[in-house]
């Protein structure tokens, strides 16, 4: 008797390819492990996207406080004709981060003709059910799937069939502003060499306002956004056997005006001895792991600082309250 197809494999099957670069394996532990034993505690923040973290994390993007999604996705729709114009036909769509991949159904469903739509993530179970979903919904696109930390080089998936095609990379979200701006500079600037010069570049900035607004933002009244930072904690416990007493940890989230960016900190709410893999780690009462920090620019900032990454600003767009910036940049 032939084995029959596994579910997965079937699933598998709608996407013209899957790349699988490991990304989740790798680096946890030294990470974890070197972030907490530095003089100020930290954790890398790409490390909030398990299954659970990534499902927090759309819960958040549709809580009333968490204007950027919403903003974000009303300036594609009003937009998406001159970006459509902008991109061209044929080209090759590349998101970077793609989630749970709803912003990108504004672009597909007014983009004709692409060669290609790649999602590109880090977390693999959630890329490819909605990879999956996503290429059963437009039967016509060839989908693929990369699962990898795009921080770091990686391998596109070439669209069959076609000689040469233009990238268009997808960044939304704001995720630049999860970097420093010299760190955006530079993962800018590297990211031009996986997508080609003249290739385009979408991408999501959320703007400079007011502290009350962010704070709200990122402290929300039904403590989903707590939920979310405090999983990073429940994910270390759950993969690297430590024994976080997540009752003992505040989600805290502050606006450095000086450094135009809110900070996520974890706050140990008391003198505390917490072990992971066999080490021993001391929290004051008070002290703070800083766990992201989310940066906040002006239209004109983010251009410059796109511009010494080696990009061309072509246009930028807004709402009308001015909350959340769309821009679309050539690669030199
Ligand atoms: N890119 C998102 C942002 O900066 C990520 C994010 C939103 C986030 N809320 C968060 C990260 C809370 C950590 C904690 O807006």
């Amino acid at each position: 008797m032939k084995d029959k197809p596994k579910k997965n494999d079937l699933a598998e099957s709608l996407l013209v390819s899957l790349i699988d670069l490991n990304p989740q394996t790798e680096d946890f532990l030294t990470a974890v492990m070197d972030g907490l034993s530095a003089a100020t505690k930290a954790l890398p923040c790409k490390f909030f996207y398990d299954e659970n973290g990534s499902r927090l994390f759309e819960r958040i993007c549709s809580l009333k406080e968490y204007y950027p999604t919403r903003t974000e996705i009303s300036i594609l729709e009003e937009s998406v004709a001159e970006i459509a114009e902008l991109v061209g036909r044929g080209a090759h769509l590349i998101e970077l981060g793609s989630g749970a991949s709803v912003k990108i159904r504004t672009l597909l469903n007014a983009l004709p003709d692409l060669a290609q739509y790649t999602a590109v993530d880090i977390s693999r179970d959630f890329l490819l059910q909605s990879a999956v979903t996503l290429a059963s919904d437009y039967p016509d696109l060839d989908v693929a799937a990369v699962c990898a930390d795009y921080t770091k080089p990686f391998q596109l998936a070439v669209p069959q069939n076609r000689k040469s095609v233009r990238n268009v990379a997808f960044f939304p979200g704001s995720t630049i502003g999860n970097f420093t701006p010299d760190e955006a500079e530079n993962f800018l600037a590297g990211l031009t060499g996986v997508l080609g010069s003249g290739s385009g570049l979408l991408i999501g900035v959320d703007l400079k306002k007011d502290a009350d607004i962010l704070h709200a933002a990122y402290d929300d009244a039904d403590g989903i956004t707590a939920a979310f930072n405090l999983n990073l904690l429940s994910r270390i416990n759950r993969e690297l056997g430590a024994n976080f007493d997540l009752n003992t940890f505040r989600h805290r989230a502050v606006y450095s005006e000086d450094l135009s960016r809110v900070e996520m900190h974890l706050v140990s709410q008391k003198s505390q001895i917490v072990t992971i893999a066999n080490k021993s780690f001391n929290f004051a009462a008070g002290e703070h792991i800083h766990t992201e920090n989310s940066h906040k620019y002006s239209v004109s900032d983010f251009r410059r600082l796109c511009s010494k990454a080696g990009y061309v600003p072509v246009s930028s767009w807004t709402d009308r309250n001015d909350q959340f910036s769309v821009h679309y940049f050539t690669a030199k």
